[in-house]
């Protein structure tokens, strides 16, 4: 049986971080309510010159380095993704260009902070049916550019970065992504939206109403939140056939609130140790969150052969999602 399996991780930082403290000089909040309600001590933020598709070029170039492939060798560059550099051309295009994938296809994706276990479950299909040999999947955000610096229940929240990874077909049945579940409720969409700058509404109106940024009734989005990455992720467990989350050796969280993945993690019945964590240093990075992650805990080593890896996510319209794989 073919599976899909990750050939390699990557992820990309901007060089500016702006900690808890200089936001106390922004807008009025303090470092110690951003860090007891969210557990976020710094995120990282673009500045002129570095835009998302740049952001995920490098990652996607420590990805395809780390998996040994040309990018010739790519047939496929899907970047999940809610704030890409323009409506068109596409982040893909773009970093299709930028790495000269000459043979890939490309698309960008869009399903908010739960996009790039999106983009994971769509090229796992593509490979698992043969259509696709090599997938280059992206999370890449600029959020810093979506918020209002002025609204302090959102600004200190976000940050920008990048995270890639290399998916290709595996024959070994004990590798490989083992199941995919995805989930959405467009009814909730009004709880955590951009309204502005699509097509419903003209760039004038947008702009005098200030909807260009991101909006969030925060408690009922953690109300949510809570529940629904519960139940998909024992959802993706018992779909992969683990008997419950104590098969887990690691538990990569969508990075959005230190509360809602403490939460999770006692409900689910894993241990701390096996919960990767990065949220104090990135805040939320929304499509790039979880590709972060990954490649951080690679590159530390905390993934072997075989490893049991669950990885869940939530974001507005809402739309929900749970990978569960071995390494
Ligand atoms: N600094 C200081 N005070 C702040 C603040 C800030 N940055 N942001 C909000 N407050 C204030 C509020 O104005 C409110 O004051 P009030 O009681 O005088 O009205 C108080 O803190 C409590 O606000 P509340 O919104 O109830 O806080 P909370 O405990 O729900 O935490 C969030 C707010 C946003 C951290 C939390 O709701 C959350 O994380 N929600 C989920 C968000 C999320 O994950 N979104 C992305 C999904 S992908």
């Amino acid at each position: 049986m073919v599976r899909s399996a990750i050939l390699g991780t990557g992820s990309y930082l901007p060089k500016k971080r702006v900690s808890n403290k200089e936001l106390e000089e922004i807008v009025d909040t303090s470092d110690e309510w951003i860090k007891t309600r969210t557990g976020i001590e710094a995120r990282h933020i673009i500045s002129d010159g570095e835009t998302n598709s740049v952001l995920a070029q490098k990652a996607a170039e420590m990805a395809i380095e780390m998996a040994g492939i040309s990018p010739e060798d790519l047939d496929l560059v899907i970047a999940a993704t809610l704030t890409p550099d323009m409506p068109m051309p596409s982040v893909a295009c773009l970093v299709q260009d930028a790495i000269g994938a000459k043979n890939a296809g490309a698309f960008d994706l869009y399903a908010t902070c739960s996009g790039f276990l999106y983009g994971l479950t769509v090229a796992d299909g593509l490979i698992r049916a043969d259509i696709s040999k090599k997938i280059l999947v992206i999370g890449s955000e600029t959020l810093s550019r979506r918020v209002n610096w002025k609204d302090r229940t959102t600004c200190v929240l976000f940050g920008d970065g990048a995270g890639a990874v290399v998916l290709g077909a595996s024959s070994e049945n004990n590798r490989g992504i083992m199941s995919a579940c995805l989930h959405s409720d467009g009814s909730l969409g009004g709880l955590l939206t951009i309204r502005g700058l699509g097509t419903r509404h003209d760039l004038k109106k947008t702009l005098e109403n200030e909807w260009q940024y991101i909006e969030m009734n925060g408690r009922e989005v953690f109300k949510h939140a809570t529940r629904a990455l519960e139940a998909v992720s024992i959802e993706a467990i018992e779909a992969a056939g683990w008997a419950d989350a104590s098969m887990i050796d690691l538990f990569i969280p969508h990075q959005a609130n230190i509360r809602i993945i403490e939460h999770m993690r006692e409900r689910l019945g894993i241990s701390r140790e096996r919960v990767f964590i990065n949220i104090d240093k990135y805040g939320n990075t929304s499509a790039a969150s979880i590709p972060i992650a990954l490649d951080e805990a690679n590159r530390k080593g905390r993934l072997f052969p075989g490893a049991r890896v669950l990885m869940s996510a939530f974001g507005g319209g809402f739309t929900w999602a749970s990978v569960a794989m071995r390494w």
